[in-house]
């Protein structure tokens, strides 16, 4: 068994034996050597994989500690505003522990797989008629008035979760690794990690945050998110590591998605890819070792790649229809 997250780093989360543990076996995910992309940027790359959380994406590391602490506090019901994958989240955790959990979707912008997860697992979803920004600031509101706790990473238990990747990664490379890339959406995972580098006590590696350059609008949902709310802590984190951002055309984080499918084996969904992509452009001193953040699982988005690849060819169970559509 998977042992659980709040278990595994309990000395260094703000949880005590009071805190019930709810779980779904998160954190401990694959750190995967990407050779073919080590050869492409001429460095060591590393694919941190947390399309395997048990949600399919890295929000489950915060999760379990936000709906923990909730439980142990005694909210009455919980709230967040999401592009999907802390909906799919926050709603699977809730369900654990009893709790209803109320999400505000920005409507018709996020990936199906993340809605059908919110709803199978029993949340009351609204998809709100604005940005994902709109539906965030409503969220805060009904947290402000007290009927719900809000789980969106504003919630400090959120990032102490999402801290334990740096820990996982520090005990597995032996250190902090030269570089690390990941996606910038609302910059609350890029906080947390350098949070849990500072707090594993050697430094920050160089953070190479990938952002949409159309952020309102990019084909990338998850990190569709005009105003990141952690910013200041990001500036922070970037001028301490001497980090930069990449701002990104949807063209190159769709290529980098294409390429971790394509030649790493590795099916994340698309906005997963943005810190690839900054790689890609941005490539370390030779020699570097690099770990990517791939942040969510491909499944989440189906739509994606039945816009991105040709649909399968029909053919007649016949050997020889099926051998000349191969060889075609
Ligand atoms: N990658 C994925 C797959 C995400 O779902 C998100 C954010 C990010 C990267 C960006 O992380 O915001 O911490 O910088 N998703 C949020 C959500 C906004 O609602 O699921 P960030």
């Amino acid at each position: 068994m998977t042992v659980p997250l709040v278990q595994r780093f309990r000395e260094r989360l703000p949880v005590s034996s009071a805190t019930p543990v709810v779980t779904l076996g998160e954190g401990s995910t694959p750190l995967v050597r990407a050779a073919r992309l080590s050869e492409r940027v001429g460095a060591e790359v590393w694919l941190k994989w947390e399309g395997a959380n048990p949600t399919g994406s890295f929000k489950d590391r915060g999760m379990t500690v936000a709906i923990g602490k909730a439980l142990e506090e005694g909210v009455g019901a919980v709230v967040c505003a999401s592009t999907g994958n802390t909906s799919a989240s926050a709603a699977a955790y809730a369900a654990r522990a009893g709790l209803p959990a109320l999400v505000l979707l920005p409507a018709g912008a996020v990936a199906l797989g993340k809605v059908a997860q919110a709803r199978a697992a029993g949340a009351l979803l609204l998809q709100v008629d604005g940005s994902f920004d709109e539906a965030l600031a409503a969220a805060r509101e009904l947290d402000a008035r007290g009927t719900h706790a809000l789980v969106n990473s504003l919630n400090p238990n959120r990032l102490e979760g999402q801290k334990t990747a740096a820990f996982e990664l520090v005990e597995e490379l032996g250190g902090p690794p030269d570089v690390l890339a990941l996606p910038y959406g609302g910059g609350g995972n890029t906080a947390a990690y350098a949070r849990g580098f500072r707090e594993a006590g050697e430094g920050l590696p160089r953070l190479l945050l990938g952002e949409a350059v159309d952020r309102a609008a990019t084909a990338a949902s998850a990190i569709r998110i005009g105003t990141p709310v952690h910013r200041e802590a990001v500036e922070a984190a970037l001028a301490e590591s001497g980090g930069t951002v990449v701002s990104l055309p949807d063209d190159e984080i769709l290529a980098a998605w294409k390429l971790l499918a394509g030649e790493e084996g590795l099916f994340a969904e698309p906005s997963s890819a943005a810190g690839v992509a900054a790689l890609l452009r941005s490539p370390p001193p030779a020699g570097s070792r690099v770990v990517c953040v791939v942040t969510g699982h491909g499944l989440k988005d189906p739509d994606a790649v039945d816009r991105a690849f040709p649909a399968p060819a029909s053919v007649a169970p016949n050997p020889d229809a099926i051998a000349t559509a191969a060889s075609s």
